[in-house]
């Protein structure tokens, strides 16, 4: 890694440690109360990839974890962040992960953003999750939705409140392996990696046709490649934070100059996350 460069994008982020994280309760196909999770390895990845951020320039502000709030670890879900506001999630597993809301508004707040609820603004049966279904790709802002988690409604209002309706992409998720966008879904700069399966027939025509996309295996895939974290240096290089690509992976992305940092992240698997989960930008 070259230690004189500094991040550009983005310049902090906020995690929250995994003092309190394990499988307590099975809300995606991957997380199996009988494969838990060892805690102190889960401490070790978490502290590697925040000395990661922290080796790149990148401030890592943290919140407190909270007890029998396991899923508090992946703060990509705590909401969506435009114009020093946040719009807090509404989630689809209520009784498992809404209680995280208030913890996190306390932390944007305190953290000097303005909060926004945005279970006010749903239906009932219409839920939105924050970045984990929500990516900036330049000017435009591409959602997920679908049965797994961010509904169409959910993110079509999510994309209004924050006016950035006319500069939004919706694509269809229907694989529950890749349940939120950030786990079959990831722009580095010019570029896209995705995977195709993940996503529903007129989506996937979309991301194909108009977008400069790198299609990745099913290996690649299951190995949540997608849920990688994109650096953007301050010489306009990108570096990739990820759990190990294939050689075929690491060849192209290495082609195209970006340097790929591996981070080991196997106890958040378990539960469905990797090194994006972890980590919002702020
Ligand atoms: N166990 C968590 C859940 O199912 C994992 C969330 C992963 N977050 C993400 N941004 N993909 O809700």
């Amino acid at each position: 890694m070259r230690l004189n460069m500094k991040a550009i994008y983005p310049t902090s982020v906020l995690m929250c440690p995994p003092d309190y994280f394990d499988i307590e309760y099975e809300i995606n196909i991957h997380m199996h109360k009988e494969v838990q999770v060892n805690p102190k390895k889960a401490m070790e990845q978490w502290l590697a990839l925040k000395k990661i951020y922290e080796d790149l320039g990148i401030f890592v502000e943290t919140l407190e974890a909270v007890k029998h709030l396991p899923d508090m670890v992946f703060t990509a879900n705590a909401g969506f962040l435009f114009d020093k506001t946040v719009l807090l999630s509404s989630f689809k597993h209520i009784k498992e992960r809404q209680k995280e809301v208030p913890h996190f508004e306390k932390k944007f707040q305190r953290l000097g953003f303005k909060t926004k609820q945005m279970k006010r603004y749903l239906p009932n049966g219409d839920y939105f999750e924050g970045h984990g279904d929500a990516l900036r790709w330049g000017n435009t802002t591409v959602f997920g939705y679908g049965s797994h988690r961010s509904t169409l409604t959910g993110v079509t209002i999510a994309s209004g409140i924050a006016g950035v309706e006319e500069r939004s992409v919706f694509l269809q998720l229907v694989d529950p392996r890749f349940y939120h966008l950030d786990t079959c879904f990831c722009p580095i700069g010019e570029f896209a990696l995705y995977y195709p399966g993940a996503f529903g027939i007129n989506s996937r025509d979309t991301l194909e046709r108009a977008w400069n996309t790198v299609e990745i295996s099913e290996e690649d895939a299951v190995n949540f490649v997608c849920n990688g974290v994109p650096i953007q240096m301050d010489d306009d290089s990108w570096k990739f934070i990820v759990s190990k690509p294939t050689a075929d992976l690491r060849e192209i992305l290495e082609k195209k100059g970006i340097e790929i940092i591996e981070h080991d992240a196997s106890e958040f698997k378990k539960s469905g996350g990797n090194q994006r989960c972890l980590t919002i930008f702020l």
